[in-house]
């Protein structure tokens, strides 16, 4: 009946519907110019407000996608929750769960207070103190070999390499300074497992991974397809890793903003400052959305909006 949502069905409605439909939340949103570029990594700060893009990707593969869909953007702290992915396939849950924890800080990503306040330290792998000790986490001898574990798995999410953008690496580098404070203050609390300065470059140089939104929505799809990307048809995680991964998007992805998020789409999602967000609809596919254009807990507003709108009008909301 009109005015109801549309409930779900267990798949995406059929292609043309989809197409309409990201079109409209294009459109519906493209002239908010509510929020405020990220300018404490001074190369975001370049990003054009008007950059829009989104992408919705099917687990069968297909994607429909408008606006700024191939331009390039750093990934940042959207790559958190595919990191925690790679290193929950090489740990395993439970080990990740006692070493990071899994329980929302309801605090800004990069409180030190929400460290202070909280005997698990970390708390989760969403936030920055949980990510960077996730990243320590990842498998190898050298920074070089972790490196690599962190590139090639997230470029196996993507289904293409991604490369770092220089301009941005270098700029968070060198004003990086809390995020390195909050290494050492876990290193203290016993809550950081390699050296932290390089947890922290490491954790820098995944944030400045470029990626489009389409190949956000297809690193999502890859978590809504229980783990297998669904372009290539390569498994890159297990599936009960894929559940773990999901629960904590649900309770951490959007920071303090995380339950108003749950409120409005129902589904998990994950934002970066870069104005990424990627969300995913289990067993069906994913939303992704790029505009820089932050609100004041670092979340894309456009993104936000188009997200809510396609999450309801596509049927994707879990509850
Ligand atoms: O560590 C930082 O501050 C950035 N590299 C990433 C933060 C981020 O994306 C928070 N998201 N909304």
């Amino acid at each position: 009946r009109a005015g109801e949502p549309t409930i779900s069905t267990g798949s995406l409605p059929a292609a043309e519907r989809v197409r309409t439909l990201v079109d409209e939340a294009w459109d519906r949103y493209r002239h908010l110019d509510e929020g405020r570029l990220a300018d404490y990594i001074p190369a975001l700060a370049r990003a054009q407000p008007a950059w829009f893009g989104i992408c919705v990707a099917g687990v069968h593969g297909a994607l429909y996608a408008a606006g700024d869909a191939d331009r390039e953007f750093s990934i940042q702290s959207v790559s958190k929750p595919f990191v925690y992915a790679l290193v929950c396939q090489a740990l395993g849950g439970d080990e990740l769960r006692a070493r990071v924890g899994v329980n929302a800080t309801g605090l800004p990503f990069n409180s030190v207070m929400a460290i202070e306040l909280n005997e698990a330290r970390t708390m989760n792998p969403m936030v920055n103190g949980g990510a960077i000790a996730t990243t320590s986490l990842a498998p190898g001898d050298t920074p070089d070999e972790k490196w690599e574990f962190i590139h090639e798995g997230l470029s196996r999410f993507a289904g293409r390499r991604l490369s770092v953008d220089p301009e941005v690496y270098d700029s968070e580098r060198a004003t990086n300074q809390r995020n390195q404070g909050i290494a050492r203050l876990l290193q203290g609390y016993g809550r950081m497992y390699c050296d932290p300065v390089e947890a922290t470059d490491l954790y820098t140089r995944q944030c400045a991974l470029n990626v489009t939104v389409r190949d956000l929505a297809v690193m999502g799809a890859t978590l809504a397809d229980g783990g297998v990307n669904p372009v290539t048809r390569e498994r890159v995680i297990d599936s009960d890793r894929c559940q773990r991964v999901l629960a904590v998007l649900a309770t951490a992805g959007l920071y303090e903003r995380s339950g108003d998020w749950l409120f409005d789409t129902g589904l998990p999602g994950k934002s970066g400052v870069s104005g990424g967000i990627v969300t995913v609809a289990p067993g069906k596919g994913s939303i992704a959305t790029f505009s820089p254009l932050l609100d004041a807990a670092g979340n894309s507003v456009r993104g936000c909006h188009a997200t809510g709108f396609l999450s309801e009008q596509l049927g994707l909301n879990l509850f």
